[in-house]
């Protein structure tokens, strides 16, 4: 047997094509019994993670028993959607500031408040958001999660999807939990948001935000859900492997999040809000309006540290 045995047999294609059910489970130890939400209707979009909330107004202050319904809606369902808000930037920070502490993204452009990062994509800057992740993984404390409202909706497309990152983990084979129990990653900016940056700003940059070390598998600090938290966008290599052997985890690891059972998609219109999980979630823009604009401005609420 060649020294990849092993891989080649718990990681080769045909697994990912195994078909059958799932275990699609929104709670960590499966699906328990449901409390009813009194000050809002929730719909969802699915059975995993995703769901339309009726009657807040996003743009009045919470009030402390909507917080606590909302944030446990925000724990069961990961994603949160939002429609018909016509809120201002200024509402959208402070609905953000409910959920915790904010942060600014430090290499992308600023929207029209300090705490506000706004993407404007077109036919001539087209982004990188159209890869699955989670936000600033690469940061020691990763955001907990974001708040994004768009101020322009492009006539066709644009959607976002999401990934329910324990169900990923949950259906992963017992083997493969086990060979990843314990293991971390180094999660890295430069591959992404360095790339355009001169050699003396990026050097000063990577001083600020060292690549971080995080585990393959994190414990969600609210649910104590196991989440497979490596993504393709800022995941450099698992520490201790062989290089090729990390690679090929890795890979493997990341198509985890293509699966569509674990996925939910939303199509936007104008004055829709989406607050997500940042821990629980990995997420992909769709990049198909172009020539077509869409203009995003995101609110990101400061996180912990993976354990
Ligand atoms: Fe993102």
């Amino acid at each position: 047997m060649n020294q990849t045995g092993y891989l080649s047999r718990s990681y080769a294609p045909v697994r990912e094509l195994k078909a059958g059910a799932r275990q699609l489970n929104r709670f960590p130890n499966g699906n328990q019994e449901e409390h009813p939400y009194t000050l809002f209707t929730l719909k969802p979009l699915g059975p995993l993670l995703g769901a339309e909330i009726e009657g807040v107004d996003l743009g009045t202050p919470l009030g402390s028993d909507l917080k606590a319904e909302l944030h446990r809606a925000f724990l069961e369902w990961k994603v949160l959607f939002f429609r018909n808000q016509q809120i201002t930037s200024e509402q959208q920070v402070a609905f953000a500031k409910e959920w915790g502490a904010l942060e600014r993204h430090p290499f992308l452009p600023q929207g029209s408040a300090e705490e506000i990062t706004r993407f404007e994509k077109n036919a001539n800057m087209t982004g990188n958001e159209n890869v699955w992740h989670a936000d600033v993984t690469w940061r020691l404390e990763p955001a907990l999660g974001s708040v994004l409202r768009l101020s322009e909706v492009p006539p066709l497309g644009g959607d976002t999807l999401w990934a329910d990152m324990g169900a990923a983990y949950d259906n992963l084979p017992d083997e493969v939990k086990e060979h990843i129990d314990g293991l971390t990653a180094i999660h890295d900016f430069t591959s992404t948001f360095g790339r355009h940056l001169p050699p003396d700003v990026l050097e000063a940059k990577q001083t600020e935000f060292p690549a971080a070390e995080h585990p393959v598998v994190r414990t969600h600090p609210e649910t104590g859900r196991k989440t497979l938290f490596v993504n393709a966008a800022f995941t450099v290599r698992i520490v201790g492997l062989a290089e090729e052997e990390s690679e090929k985890l890795l890979n493997y690891l990341f198509r985890q999040a293509h699966i569509p059972e674990f996925q939910v998609r939303f199509h936007w219109e104008a004055n829709s809000i989406a607050l997500w999980d940042n821990r629980a979630t990995q997420h992909y823009a769709a990049s198909d309006y172009f020539p077509n604009r869409r203009i995003a401005e995101r609110v990101s609420i400061a996180g912990d540290r993976p354990f």
